[in-house]
């Protein structure tokens, strides 16, 4: 693979750690970077800086450039990129509203350039996983997601544009889209209805927010968000709940998950022989304590007949004669597996431009699809 050069517009927090982590790739070097703000430019060998982004998609040597501004500002900055022949890495969301979103899309189909949304979750070993898993049929079918959410507000002072929905679309559109987008990773399904639900903090700030989701085939999920707490507080559970297994995925860049699942001989196997499981216990099913009923309950109807090795639930009939309980961990922490998602993003960009048949994993489509979900649910919230 020949030596990609990539240009930064927006060089704030995200901005940053981007540059660290492509720093530590081969074939990429960032050569160009551009912020308003020129204080906000660590000065380092090779690397032209420039206020004016428009300087930057004019350098001839510039393959990709990465738009890490605010979000009211992607679709004029990744059109303007585009027509002038770069390819571009958006970062999240693609738009604040569903028309800037479909006109970048277009821009994209119009200029033939590669362009990719910055969904890291995707890129997540351990997101990964469960999606294969959930597409092998592993864990049946999903019915509900509960994503909570609890971030820090330390570093987001009331001016900050955050809070600005003009700017930043809100906390559903500028955050929560990547893990409604989660969702559509590990379980496609074609959306139904969403709404919302918020609290204020004051006039200025939406500081809580919640979306109600249903998809076709009765998958239920519900996204709380709050930016409230300090830092050291944060946390971030993702609980999926299938026919034949439960997981909780713990922080926000998710590093480990429990897992409680019905098995038989082959998906038993297709867990345990994942090296990032651990098993805590494997219990026959005919050994199992249910306390549906306590002891004692009259049994008002002759319960539906299954065979030893067949499990009932969601209405389907799954073979099962175990239940195998265990961790999922990633080795490495939050820092390490995080920026390897950001170089797995980028990297796939590359692909794609060295080989035009290669798949995208995060196309302008999946960033489209759960913008929809968070523009449905903030208008709910706001009109609520
Ligand atoms: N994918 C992820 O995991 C992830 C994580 C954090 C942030 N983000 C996204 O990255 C983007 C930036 O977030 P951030 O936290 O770095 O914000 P930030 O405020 O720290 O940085 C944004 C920078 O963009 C600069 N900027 C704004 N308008 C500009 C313009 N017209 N030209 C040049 N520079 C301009 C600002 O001066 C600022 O330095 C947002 O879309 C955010 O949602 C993504």
């Amino acid at each position: 693979m020949r030596v990609f050069n990539i240009g930064i517009i927006g060089y704030g927090g995200f901005g940053k750690f981007l540059h660290n982590a492509w720093n530590q790739m081969d074939h990429v070097q960032v050569t160009a970077i551009s912020d308003l703000n020129a204080s906000s430019f660590l000065h380092s060998d090779n690397v032209r800086f420039f206020t004016d982004w428009k300087q930057l998609i004019e350098l001839p040597d510039i393959d990709v450039i990465a738009i890490v501004t605010e979000p009211s500002t992607h679709k004029m900055i990744a059109k303007a990129c585009m027509d002038a022949g770069k390819h571009v890495l958006i970062e999240k969301p693609l738009a604040i509203n569903i028309a800037d979103a479909e006109e970048i899309i277009h821009c994209r189909d119009e200029t033939g350039m590669v362009a990719v949304i910055d969904f890291i979750m995707r890129f997540n070993p351990l997101i990964h996983l469960i999606q294969t898993l959930t597409k092998q049929g592993v864990f049946g079918v999903l019915r509900r997601v509960d994503v909570e959410n609890y971030a820090q507000d330390e570093q987001l002072p009331p001016e900050h544009w955050f809070w600005d929905p003009l700017r930043s679309g809100g906390i559903l559109i500028e955050h929560a889209v990547h893990f409604i987008d989660i969702v559509h990773f590990i379980s496609p399904a074609k959306l139904v209805a969403a709404h919302g639900f918020k609290h204020d903090r004051n006039p200025e700030q939406e500081d809580q927010i919640m979306a109600n989701v249903l998809y076709e085939g009765g998958l239920f999920t519900t996204h709380y968000h709050s930016f409230a707490r300090p830092g050291f507080f944060e946390s971030t559970t993702i609980k999926l709940s299938y026919d034949i297994a439960d997981i909780e995925l713990h922080g926000w860049i998710p590093l480990w998950a429990n897992i409680n699942v019905l098995v038989n001989e082959n998906t038993k196997s297709a867990i345990l022989s994942n090296p990032l499981f651990k098993s805590k216990s494997i219990v026959p099913i005919l050994q199992a304590t249910d306390e549906s009923r306590p002891k004692g309950w009259g049994i008002s109807s002759t319960s539906l007949e299954t065979n030893k090795d067949e499990v009932r639930s969601g209405g389907l009939i799954y073979q099962a004669d175990e239940i195998l309980t265990g961790t999922f961990r990633l080795p490495g922490s939050k820092q390490e597996v995080y920026a390897d998602c950001v170089r797995s993003s980028l990297a796939d960009v590359l692909s794609k431009i060295e080989n035009t048949s290669h798949e995208l994993l995060a196309p302008l489509e999946s960033g489209l699809r759960s913008l929809e979900v968070a523009v449905l649910a903030t208008d709910s919230a706001r009109n609520c």
